[in-house]
């Protein structure tokens, strides 16, 4: 069996990625230092995967500490790949706090290529973002679209971390990274063991929604109607959290038979949904209202985005298998499940 050290693997999208990786016959070992993920994840873990993964707690930006769980993880075994998924994510909070952002997000990707290095481990899977474009001036994007000056320390951290990798390659190490820029990862996983677990109030779209809709929270804001789109409200494109998670097994197969190499592949659905749309089909697909206001726009949202997704279907043989009701409806399963 293939073993993957998957750090952050105890958070949202990586949870989902370790029942993928065991899916496909991987062997993978969680490393995290539960800084944004509760130890109930575990629990969930093992109730899908009826075993417990193999878990340890470290913080990456502790390089001794990292050292020597590769240590331990290690002995005398080798380590196939690495998922480094470990990062702080909240774009708010990053214009706040940036050196909390730059000197986690950075300084882990900086110390786990450094045990990449030191532990002969070649192939090295990125979570990057579609941050890293901006405001594109034609959408769709694909990943030739250049890369723009970032609008947080959350999406700088994450064309610096690209750059770091992108010259660790260029230096002649013999890496083989995929950078895999998300677009808005959503749902959660349909036996409500595991989903997202924001904690307080949520920034993000989905979560906000499904707690409004429970009526845990006051109404849905829709940030802004008055955006050059059909109906007035932002466009991004929402891909459930288990297609993304396939995703990584397929760059991880991918990896597998490439030489020394550095690609970057956009994962998303390829289709762009209004917020408007998003709660239509949540209201359509779960049956249940969502209490919203409209609002003003929201400082640093883009207009719309979503993606090309030719290349990671070509080069990695991925696709999407979920649509968007199916992703509104795990969310909300998940949202259940939490308040049970
Ligand atoms: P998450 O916060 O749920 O998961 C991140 C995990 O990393 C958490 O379990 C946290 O405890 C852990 N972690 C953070 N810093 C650490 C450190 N120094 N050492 C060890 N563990 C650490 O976030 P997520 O939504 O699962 O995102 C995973 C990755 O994907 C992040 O790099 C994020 O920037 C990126 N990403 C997320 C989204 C999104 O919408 N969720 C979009 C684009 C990119
Ligand atoms: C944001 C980040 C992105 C990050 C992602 C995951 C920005 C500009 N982008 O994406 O870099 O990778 O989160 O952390 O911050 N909306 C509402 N009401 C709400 C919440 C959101 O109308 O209460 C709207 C937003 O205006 C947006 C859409 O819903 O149009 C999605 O928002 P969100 O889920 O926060 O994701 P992004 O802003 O696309």
């Amino acid at each position: 069996m293939k073993r993957v050290v998957v750090t952050g693997g105890a958070g949202y999208i990586g949870s989902h990625t370790i029942i993928e990786l065991v899916n496909s016959g991987y062997s993978p070992i969680v490393l995290d230092n539960f800084s944004n993920a509760k130890r109930e994840v575990l629990a969930g873990l093992k109730a899908i995967l009826e075993f417990e993964p193999h878990v340890e707690e470290v913080d990456c930006t502790d390089r001794s500490a990292l050292f020597s769980a590769f240590e331990r993880i290690t002995s005398g075994e080798t380590i196939d790949g690495i998922i480094h998924f470990a990062a702080f994510k909240a774009v708010g909070e990053s214009t706040l706090m940036p050196l909390k952002y730059y000197s986690n997000n950075i300084a882990s990707t900086v110390n786990i290529l450094e045990a990449a290095k030191r532990f002969d481990v070649s192939d090295f899977v990125f979570s990057s973002s579609c941050t890293v474009y901006g405001q594109p001036e034609t959408i769709p994007v694909d990943e030739s679209t250049p890369v723009r000056g970032a609008d947080s320390p959350y999406g700088y951290t994450k064309q610096v971390c690209e750059r770091i990798i992108t010259d660790f390659v260029r230096s002649g190490y013999p890496l083989k990274a995929a950078l895999l820029r998300y677009f808005n990862p959503i749902g959660a996983h349909p036996s409500g063991h595991i989903g997202e677990l924001p904690l307080g109030t949520p920034d993000n779209l989905i979560p906000y929604l499904t707690q409004a809709a429970a009526q845990l929270r006051e109404p849905l804001t829709v940030f802004g109607n008055d955006y050059p789109t059909p109906d007035g409200t932002c466009i991004r494109d929402y891909i459930h959290v288990l297609d993304l998670a396939k995703a990584h097994v397929a760059a991880l197969n991918w990896l597998g038979g490439q030489g020394t190499t550095c690609e970057a592949f956009n994962l998303g659905t390829g289709q762009g949904h209004s917020v408007l749309e998003v709660m239509r089909a949540f209201e359509r697909t779960t049956g249940v209202p969502v209490p919203h206001r409209i609002g003003p726009r929201r400082t640093g949202d883009i207009a719309a985005i979503f993606a090309d997704t030719s290349k990671a279907r070509r080069e990695l043989g991925w696709s999407c298998q979920f649509n968007l009701e199916d992703a509104l409806r795990d969310a909300w399963n998940w949202q259940q499940s939490t308040v049970d």
